[in-house]
């Protein structure tokens, strides 16, 4: 099997969902870092602020090293506010997915939150030159909840 892995999370659904995709298809995970941190109730505020505006926030440890030589990309990431999360969009802004194609996981509390996602993934995978095979949308954990690895394992399997 080929292909990588970028996951990024505040709780640990989105790492676990990695892991259990990583062990199916036996490949590897690279975590996506923010250079600011939020944190507290304040900072899940600013977070959910950032993330419904589409403020351009700072990664770390350039992750889009790690793109070049893998023709499928997973990308899990959890829904803030309704929208792709600040760090996965940024992440995804950043990089050039010529000739690849693009599989979006998208994990949140509300079964039906990340409604609108499609079209706007879709748009942001076409500017980085990528295409969407996929996008799966599953229902995560309430925020600063964390579901067992078996409920990720179980989601995993139904990944093409
Ligand atoms: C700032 C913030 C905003 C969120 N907004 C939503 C939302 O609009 N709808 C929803 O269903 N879940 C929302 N959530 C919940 C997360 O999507 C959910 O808990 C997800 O499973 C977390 O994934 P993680 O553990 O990988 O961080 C929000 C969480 C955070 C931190």
């Amino acid at each position: 099997m080929s292909g990588k892995i970028f996951y990024y999370t505040k709780y640990g659904n989105s790492a676990l969902f990695a892991e259990s995709l990583s062990e199916k298809k036996e490949i590897s995970t690279v975590e996506l870092a923010v250079a600011k941190k939020r944190k507290g109730r304040i900072g899940f505020m600013m977070s959910g602020y950032e993330s419904v505006r589409r403020k351009k926030i700072e990664l770390i440890n350039n992750p889009w090293d790690q793109v070049a030589d893998e023709k499928t990309i997973y990308l899990i990431f959890p829904i803030w506010a309704g929208n792709i999360a600040p760090a996965m969009r940024a992440f995804i802004l950043g990089a050039d997915f010529e000739g690849k194609e693009i599989i979006g996981i998208s994990l949140q509390a509300d079964p039906n939150a990340g409604a609108k996602i499609d079209e706007e993934f879709k748009t942001i995978i076409r500017d980085s030159n990528g295409t969407v095979k996929a996008l799966y949308k599953f229902h995560g954990a309430g925020p600063g909840d964390v579901q067992d690895k078996s409920y990720y394992d179980k989601l995993a399997t139904q990944i093409d």
